[in-house]
């Protein structure tokens, strides 16, 4: 196991202090992050404490360390997971080659871009989140989301280390770009546009982090497997925080469905009017977000048809998600059909890689709705299961943009679906109605009205625990 030495500026496993050139340009960035975190991070709320997870070990039963600590003192490191020996590229054309521990020259803008796009999404998110903290539901989903707050902020070092260390002056420069674009900034936005989008109420947030954080774990895998073994091994142990934000995720919409059948059940009603009065979330309207969250994080994962995903497979940069369980790992011959507009097509499956990515993405997100169905249908409401939009719906990339697709995927009339997209995603009305829901509710234990506890604390403590303590 590789230790994590705390005593450092900048806690680490890559043994920094031997590279004294890398260790002084980290902690030149380093003040530039902390002014970053105080002037983009949660708002409001630097002074307090919240009981936080740090990472201080990669080591699988025994990686976190549990305290109270005040968010810019969190002790944000650079952590590798453990080296595999003689590890070789696992796909691709250059398949059973050594993998590489520098970066091949022939790929170094690719791989560069590669690892900005995924650095980007990072601080991204933070900017997103940053006033959630003001109408928490309670201080245990506020502890929640400063926890995901600091691990995308150490998402980001994760990247930045790899910039420094590996791709030279360009790679400083990028760095200093990651903290330079803001979400929805109308002159430096971040890249991706899902990561524009305000999240302005904690149901979007349970949306994001279950929608977009696991496109999150799918980039995170297939780049786990990737023939630069740096990054393969910073992907690996970052995947083991990104669960906790899926969690946050799926608990949370789970919550609200709980919280809402108990509503129904109360007035004997699923009329939505009667259980919006109520001030509950009624179904339908969770089904909405589920559609928003749902489409704009599919677009993520980028056209169908991609000559860079084809070529990033081939030279040995960016693999499948769990890569192993596939029998062929050249794909040369391989090809997939693909449903477009214009009807069924084969394609060659190196160019849908994309596609591939998105179909394993989209039986992952089914686990959850299941889990809420299943809920949701011992109350005896089987008749408003929730479910994933299809595909097709409200692209913005790739072969179905602009086409008229309703959420079961029918195409129809273009007036009717301009007519009836408010149906399927929130309005502004319905927005209006789940900001006011928004209350904040910080005594220990206590629930905002719209969604009821978890099942359980974070880290055994009881749910009434202080999470946060206000300075
Ligand atoms: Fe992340
Ligand atoms: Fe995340």
């Amino acid at each position: 196991m590789s230790g994590i030495n705390y005593s450092e500026k900048i806690p680490n496993n890559v043994n920094l202090a031997n590279d004294r050139t890398l260790q002084r340009a980290l902690e030149h960035w380093q003040p530039k992050f902390i002014d970053w975190w105080k002037g983009m991070g949660p708002s409001d709320f630097q002074g307090s404490e919240a009981y936080l997870r740090t990472a201080v070990s990669v080591n699988a039963d025994g990686w976190a360390r549990y305290g109270a600590v005040k968010m810019p003192d969190y002790r944000w490191g650079i952590f590798l997971a453990d080296p595999v020996a003689e590890r070789r590229i696992g796909f691709g054309d250059l398949m059973g080659q050594p993998a590489w521990q520098q970066v091949p020259g022939e790929y170094r803008s690719t791989l560069r871009r590669l690892i900005v796009t995924q650095g980007d999404t990072e601080p991204a998110s933070v900017e997103q989140q940053r006033l959630l903290g003001h109408s928490c539901p309670s201080l245990y989903d506020l502890r929640n989301l400063f926890q995901v707050n600091v691990e995308e902020g150490r998402h980001l070092w994760a990247m930045v280390y790899l910039l420094h260390a590996y791709f030279g002056r360009d790679g400083r420069e990028e760095a200093e770009e990651l903290l330079a674009r803001h979400s929805g900034d109308a002159d430096k936005p971040r890249i991706l546009s899902t990561f524009n989008e305000p999240i302005s109420d904690w149901l979007s947030f349970y949306c994001f982090t279950y929608f977009t954080d696991r496109d999150g774990k799918y980039q995170l895998k297939s780049l786990a497997e990737s023939g630069f073994d740096p990054l393969s091994r910073t992907c690996r142990f970052m995947l083991t925080e990104e669960a906790h934000h899926m969690f946050v995720g799926e608990t949370g919409i789970g919550r609200v469905v709980r919280r809402t059948l108990e509503v129904m059940k109360a007035l004997g009603t699923d009329d939505p009017s009667a259980i919006r009065r109520a001030g509950a979330v009624d179904l339908p309207l969770l089904q909405k977000y589920l559609n928003f969250w749902c489409s704009s994080s599919l677009d993520l994962f980028g056209n169908e048809i991609s000559s860079n995903a084809a070529a990033n497979f081939a030279n040995g940069l960016k693999g499948r998600p769990d890569e192993s369980q596939y029998a062929d790992h050249v794909l040369r011959e391989a090809t997939l059909k693909l449903a477009t507009p214009e009807g069924d097509q084969e394609a060659p499956m190196l160019n849908a890689l994309n596609e591939v990515m998105r179909e394993s993405y989209l039986k992952d997100c089914e686990i959850g709705l299941k889990r809420w169905n299943r809920v949701i249908e011992r109350a005896g409401h089987g008749a408003l299961a929730l479910a994933l939009p299809s595909a097709h719906f409200r692209r913005s990339i790739g072969s179905w943009v602009g086409h008229p697709v309703d959420p079961q995927g029918r195409i129809l009339p273009r007036e009717q679906y301009d007519r009836r997209l408010y149906d399927w995603i929130p309005s502004e009305a319905d927005r209006a109605f789940v900001r006011s829901l928004m209350q904040r509710v910080v005594e220990p234990g206590r629930m905002a009205g719209w969604v009821a506890p978890p099942d359980r604390g974070i880290n055994n403590l009881p749910l009434e625990h202080e999470y946060v303590r206000f300075q």
